[in-house]
């Protein structure tokens, strides 16, 4: 059972650009979708998430989990009520805080253990727990819990992690209980092995899922490697199912990818670096903390639509970005906003009939020799 419809508009070689209907909004692919990691969007509000056109968001099962737990959005609503939001909403299950929060989690065939950061207390995620949160979360996209593993690791520990990921999607299946209003999307995992990656493809694609997601990538493989794994599987995937990429973020690889014909991302890395004082361009980043911007009187981008651009220099944000909170703030605006402008020209690109020109635009700004 699914609840959303995929309706593909135009095509370009293996990308194409659709509209996901989800039970509370129309998305437009291949989409970007900003992470929101504890319910909020660092510090930006659903209005403004708005303005900049997100169309979907994610949050993540573990930390809403922690805080303030799945009983109370059972009781609120969902998270849609509680941040005023009434577009596309993804839960991650949790499954890749194994990875990122590695020290505080262990694995068994029951589920993740994890030791909370703040008191020392125990957690045991399930499948049947990260689904029976996610239902009451209510996103619109929900995730299986997967068993991830570094990607560089290899042998028995990822060919385990592999097979334990198919069991975990069998018992996520049976314990959603809200099929008609939730999407359950399974997760490829395999690592850089493509003959694993064959076997998750083939078994869960079996499971006839609204969609499917390819996890355990983007972090620390060569591009040649990565690129290669998200090539066969969108090669094996189903044509007519939304596929998602997650944790990917970096413009060109957002390009790559979708070139490739996955149709959603997700990542923390337009917010996180705009923490560090970085700005997207489409020439590639501005370090704008560098003394070179003190006396620079142009927008981080001329033809960039954002409130920062509107109405910041570059010289302002270089004087705000260290010391004031709202120096980041300003900088997230713009750079969440570069993603959204990025895949909207990618997507008018492949209904215009542009895509490759589109992409060598694109990919010479990025990579011209600088000086
Ligand atoms: N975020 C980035 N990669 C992954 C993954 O492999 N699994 C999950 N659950 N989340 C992710
Ligand atoms: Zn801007």
């Amino acid at each position: 059972m699914s609840a959303l419809e995929f309706e593909i508009l135009a095509k370009s070689g293996k990308a194409r650009t659709s509209i996901l209907t989800l039970p509370h909004y129309k998305v437009t692919t291949p989409i970007f979708q900003p992470v929101g990691t504890c319910g909020s969007m660092k510090g930006l509000t659903s209005k403004q998430l708005k303005e900049l056109d997100c169309q979907i968001i994610l949050g993540n099962t573990y930390h809403l989990a922690l805080h303030p737990g799945g009983e109370f959005f059972g009781k609120c609503g969902g998270l849609h009520e509680f941040m005023n939001w009434d577009r596309g909403l993804l839960t991650d299950s949790g499954g890749f805080q194994m990875v990122s929060l590695s020290k505080l989690a262990e694995v068994t065939e029951e589920g993740v253990n994890f030791v909370s950061p703040k008191d020392g207390s125990q957690m045991l995620l399930k499948p049947e727990t990260s689904i029976k949160i996610q239902n009451q979360i209510g996103a619109d996209i929900i995730m299986q819990l997967d068993d991830v593993v570094h990607v560089l690791t290899s042998g028995k520990r990822l060919e385990e992690a592999m097979y334990r990921s198919i069991r975990w999607l069998d018992r996520c299946i049976k314990a959603h209980s809200r099929k008609k209003e939730q999407n359950l999307f399974p997760i490829i995992q395999g690592g850089l092995n493509p003959e694993l990656r064959k076997i998750c493809l083939k078994e869960m694609i079996k499971r006839d899922c609204p969609g499917y997601a390819i996890g355990g990538l983007s972090g620390g493989e060569s591009k040649d490697q990565f690129w290669k794994i998200v090539s066969l599987c969108t090669d094996y995937l189903p044509e007519d199912k939304p596929r998602y990429l997650m944790g990917v973020g970096f413009p060109v690889d957002l390009i790559v990818c979708s070139v490739l014909g996955v149709d959603m991302f997700d990542c923390v890395y337009p917010t996180r670096t705009s923490r560090f004082g970085t700005a997207l361009v489409w020439e590639g980043t501005l370090k704008l903390k560098s003394e070179k911007y003190q006396f620079d009187f142009d927008p981080i981008e001329k033809d960039c639509d954002c409130l920062t651009c509107k109405t910041y220099t570059k010289s302002a944000i270089h004087t705000l970005v260290t010391k004031e909170t709202v120096g980041c703030h300003l900088l997230t605006i713009h750079n969440i906003r570069f993603q959204m402008r990025l895949m909207q020209r990618f997507r008018e690109s492949i209904k215009n009939n542009k895509m490759p020109e589109f992409v060598r635009g694109f990919m010479k700004a990025q990579f011209k020799k600088k000086g």
